[in-house]
């Protein structure tokens, strides 16, 4: 695909004069409700919930409407890089899309994994796989073509099967391992208690667990649905401590990064034990609600991190105008949460792909027409609302 991600404008024009109007929506919120009635009532309210009355995630959406970018003329920003560099790799543009544990059952076909990396092969946007599969790592990562992938760990309360999976990863091809600290234990999600609906509890995305021979040795041979789950809700959430860091570091030389991360003293005391990457994230308002947003959270973050590794952020982000914000206010990588899953479920790989190219195009156009050739001139431009929208 071209670098320049705004020709995607291009190609949806020069296709409607050929009598091609795209069927895809082309904007966010025309194909999240689209989306919607694709999926059955209990996913669809697993995707779209969160924690207690929502506020926190509302709030993580909103948010984004009190910060402006500054307009910059005549400078001519005819090119504009919006690649990153992170850990030794060159990555086209600072967009990835979040772990998110149900991908794999939003396609018609139940492996919405595969599509996700699918869809990274065709679009140079880098995947986090959850642990939560409805394909084992090793089937998924196959798909995703010379577009790098990182696994995340919810680190199991056995050590030799976390063991095992971040070395399955290591040896799959994966390029960074997030743990993720704040989903242990799930929150309170009215909306799912409400239909008491769980989708690992019924047996959905534990393919990692059921490929793993850890996991099958501690299964001791009994590998009916039933036993399977309950194993799995046994083993599942780790309440890790700083004291886990060490251990954790030595499983793997592949980058670890640290997802949930968002107090700066959090962030200096993990860097100083050797991680390789701060990822700012309330879990998309999932876990904890009455936090500040994500977004507010991130500046003094990122201050802390310094440049000394990469800081990745999700949370609330909902156009490639908030993704240019994002890194306005210190991110190096941005993370395409709901989203993404909203544009797989609608229609598969090529609706992933479009949502993908949609926030891509945003974001470049908005880089051109405000004047910022790369994301030094976007940093310096940008300032908090003088009016509140919201
Ligand atoms: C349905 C769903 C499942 C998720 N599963 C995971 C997961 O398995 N692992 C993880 O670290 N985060 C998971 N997340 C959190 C996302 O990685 C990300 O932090 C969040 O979606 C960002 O918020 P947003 O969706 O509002 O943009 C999940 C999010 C959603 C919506």
């Amino acid at each position: 695909m071209s670098q320049s991600f705004g020709d995607y404008q291009l190609e949806i024009y020069f296709s409607a004069l050929h009598g091609r109007i795209s069927d895809f929506p082309m904007d966010y919120a025309t194909l999240e409700r689209r989306a919607a009635h694709t999926l059955p009532p209990s996913l669809l309210s697993y995707i779209a919930g969160g924690a207690g009355d929502e506020a926190t995630q509302r709030r993580n959406v909103d948010v984004f409407a009190e910060w402006g970018l500054v307009p910059r003329m005549l400078v001519g920003a005819s090119e504009r890089d919006m690649s990153v560099t992170v850990w030794g790799m060159t990555l086209p543009s600072p967009i990835f899309m979040a772990p998110v544990g149900v991908a794999g059952l939003v396609t018609k076909d139940q492996h919405g994994d595969i599509a996700v990396a699918q869809a990274a092969a065709a679009t140079g946007v880098p995947a986090m796989f959850s642990t939560l599969m409805q394909d084992p790592l090793e089937d998924v990562i196959a798909h995703a073509g010379e577009t790098p992938s990182f696994f995340q760990l919810y680190t199991p309360k056995d050590r030799d099967l976390a063991a095992s999976l971040v070395e399955r990863a290591t040896h799959a091809g994966y390029r960074g391992i997030a743990v993720t600290l704040d989903t242990w234990i799930p929150g309170w999600r009215p909306r799912d208690l409400a239909s008491g609906s769980f989708p690992q509890l019924r047996g959905h995305a534990l393919k990692n667990y059921t490929s793993d021979p850890v996991f099958r040795r501690i299964l001791g041979g009994k590998e009916d649905p039933q036993t399977v789950v309950s194993t799995w809700a046994q083993i599942f959430g780790n309440p890790l401590t700083w004291a886990d860091l060490e251990w954790l570091r030595s499983l793997t030389d592949l980058p670890i990064i640290l997802k949930g991360i968002a107090h700066a003293t959090d962030a200096r005391r993990a860097i100083d034990a050797g991680v390789d990457g701060i990822y700012c994230s309330n879990h998309g308002g999932r876990q904890a609600n009455g936090g500040l947003t994500a977004l507010e959270l991130l500046p003094a973050v990122a201050e802390a991190c310094d440049g000394r590794v990469p800081v990745l952020f999700d949370s609330g982000v909902r156009s490639g105008s908030d993704v240019v914000k994002a890194i306005a206010l210190g991110a190096t990588m941005v993370g395409i949460g709901r989203p993404y899953v909203y544009g797989l479920a609608l229609d598969g790989v090529p609706g992933l792909i479009h949502l993908l190219r949609m926030f891509l195009a945003e974001a470049d156009l908005l880089m051109a027409v405000n004047g910022y050739p790369d994301f030094a001139a976007v940093r310096t431009n940008v300032q908090r609302s003088l009016g509140r929208w919201t």
